[in-house]
């Protein structure tokens, strides 16, 4: 038996409620027995099993999967088997494979290296691919690309199931990756991989590899930098004003690593698309943004400065001009910038301090917006109960992790919106694999992003909420695939599916495109059973 309380205490995200261990363990079981009947019970409670079959709980899950293992799922392609994918592939039984989502466990939510008991991810993962985006859960592929660890524990378990042996790295490693995607793309060509939970160091690497010759994407990257892109555009409107006032939003981002520069260039290209797209556009949407990282604000005097945060570095000139110098604290640059959106990518916790909420109270905007994005729960910049009192109750809120929505008195309460990957990746697979799109464009995923804000009607954006419910999942799925599928169209990427070739795309209108869109999701329903007589 798994002591379910130990487990649960030393999980660092681990979620509140104390049996979500045990309700995983019973949908795994009824995923087992009758895969109809799980779909169906996890489609419909969408909100309450989505932190089960996922993060959080799939956390806990992955910690401990050697232990909690009890039928396989899945593929596992190890470093040992090089030479033999190809193989491997074509002797995989089922015949056709729409989404494949593949970790290599190196970097498992906050818990890190977890080796191949990461698989958990992946399983989480396509999962929702079925209940969100209506993938046939016959063409769904979990993969485990086990080149070791270098977690000791993990090593050391007498249950560990996977290599011995430290990971690859290098050449070596590459090799192993570039083996196992000319694999699956040579028996399912139309196959779309999506890359889950790999380590810093290899993830945009692999993307910049990859994202040119097949069809990949990575959520960690262009996932959370999308959604962030449209909570930042719901903002716009909660502040009272059209989306296409975008560009003159002051933002000042605290956090200069991989996500924070993700979403930065999400954000600077959809001014500048709004702009007009030409250099003087991007050159306009740079001044926008002011990044501030351990060693505070970045200008072009920093030295060694990451050759992806070079861009928004502030020029000197400016900075004299405001008063600021090379290395101005937070507090310093809220004051003087007066930004309309504080933007916490930083992994920081707490650090929007008093000091920093009270600078933003001189926000030249009607409606200043916080976005503390990081995770785990801990690592948030600032809780709502912070962010409502310290600034008011007219701040626009969003978190990465979830909170609850914040009591404001007189039956008032403070919208707490949460930044969940969970509103665009199953759309962005689902379109890319409706519209036969061969790459999936930078493009595509703006289109996704900008879909999901203008979702929120009028009434709801004023009131603060800028990501829709979660229960409404499906819906937005489909209204985001059909954006993705338009944009490939528009930029001439898409090349059809199935029965429907591109030509016959390009003919569809847009209530049509949701008509196509929704009538390819599967759904949980038993068919009705045939009798034939000879
Ligand atoms: C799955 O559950 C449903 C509802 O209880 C039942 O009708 C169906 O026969 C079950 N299927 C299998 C394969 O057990
Ligand atoms: C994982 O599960 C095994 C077997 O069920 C158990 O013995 C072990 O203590 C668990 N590990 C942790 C970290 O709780």
């Amino acid at each position: 038996m798994v002591d379910l309380r130990r487990l649960e205490v030393k999980a660092r995200d681990g979620p509140s409620d104390p049996y979500a261990l045990a309700k995983w363990r019973i949908l795994n079981r009824l995923h087992d027995r009758n895969e109809t009947m799980y779909y169906k019970v996890l489609v419909d409670n969408i909100e309450e099993y989505a932190p089960i079959v996922y993060t959080p709980t799939v956390g806990l899950v992955c910690q401990n999967y050697s232990g909690l293992f009890r039928r396989p799922r899945g593929m596992y392609f190890s470093a040992a088997d090089r030479g033999e994918m190809m193989s491997m592939v074509y002797n995989w039984p089922a015949d056709q494979v729409d989404m494949i989502v593949v970790t290599d466990g190196s970097r498992i939510l906050g818990l890190g290296d977890l080796g191949i008991q990461g698989i958990g991810i992946a399983i989480g993962k396509l999962d929702l691919y079925v209940a969100a985006a209506g993938i046939n859960p016959q063409r769904i592929l979990p993969v485990m690309i086990d080149v070791g660890t270098n977690n000791e524990n993990v090593l050391n378990h007498p249950l560990y199931l996977g290599l011995k042996q430290h990971r690859l790295d290098g050449e070596e490693y590459l090799s192993v990756i570039d083996e196992f995607m000319e694999a699956v793309f040579t028996r399912w060509p139309n196959v779309i991989v999506q890359f889950e939970d790999f380590q810093s160091k290899w993830a945009s690497k692999l993307l910049q590899r990859y994202r040119n010759t097949y069809r990949m994407f990575n959520d960690d990257i262009q996932g959370t930098a999308g959604v962030a892109l449209a909570g930042l555009l719901g903002a716009v409107r909660a502040q009272g004003k059209p989306t296409v006032d975008f560009p003159k939003q002051k933002i000042v981002v605290a956090g200069a690593g991989s996500a924070g520069i993700g979403v930065l260039n999400a954000a600077r290209t959809t001014m500048a698309r709004m702009l007009g797209n030409n250099e003087a556009a991007f050159e306009s949407a740079r001044s926008q943004f002011w990044v501030v990282d351990a060693m505070g604000l970045i200008t072009e005097e920093r030295k060694n400065i990451d050759p992806d945060a070079l861009p928004f570095a502030r020029r000197l000139d400016e900075v004299n001009f405001q008063g600021l110098k090379e290395g101005a604290s937070l507090v310093e640059v809220v004051k003087t910038v007066k930004p309309d959106v504080l933007l916490g990518l930083s992994a920081v916790g707490g650090l929007f301090s008093e000091k920093v909420l009270e600078a933003l109270k001189e926000s030249t905007s009607t409606r200043p917006a916080i976005f503390a994005m990081s995770n785990p729960t801990k690592n948030a910049e600032c809780t709502p109960q912070q962010a409502f009192s310290i600034v008011g109750d007219h701040v626009v809120f969003a978190s990465g992790s979830p909170f609850g929505d914040v009591e404001l008195g007189n039956g008032r309460v403070g919208r707490c919106n949460q930044g969940n990957n969970m509103y665009l990746f199953p759309g962005v697979g689902l379109g890319t694999l409706l519209s036969g799109a061969r790459v999936i464009s930078d493009g595509m995923l703006q289109a996704a992003a900008e879909c999901l804000a203008n979702y929120i009607n009028e009434e709801e954006v004023l009131k603060g909420i800028i990501y829709p419910s979660i229960s409404s999942i499906r819906d937005i799925t489909k209204e985001v695939a059909a954006a993705v599928v338009r944009e490939a169209l528009k930029e001439d990427l898409a090349e059809g599916y199935r029965h429907m070739d591109a030509r016959q795309l390009q003919k569809l209108n847009h209530e049509e495109t949701l008509q196509y869109v929704k009538h390819n999701m599967w759904s949980p329903v038993y068919p009705n059973l045939v009798y034939r007589k000879i």
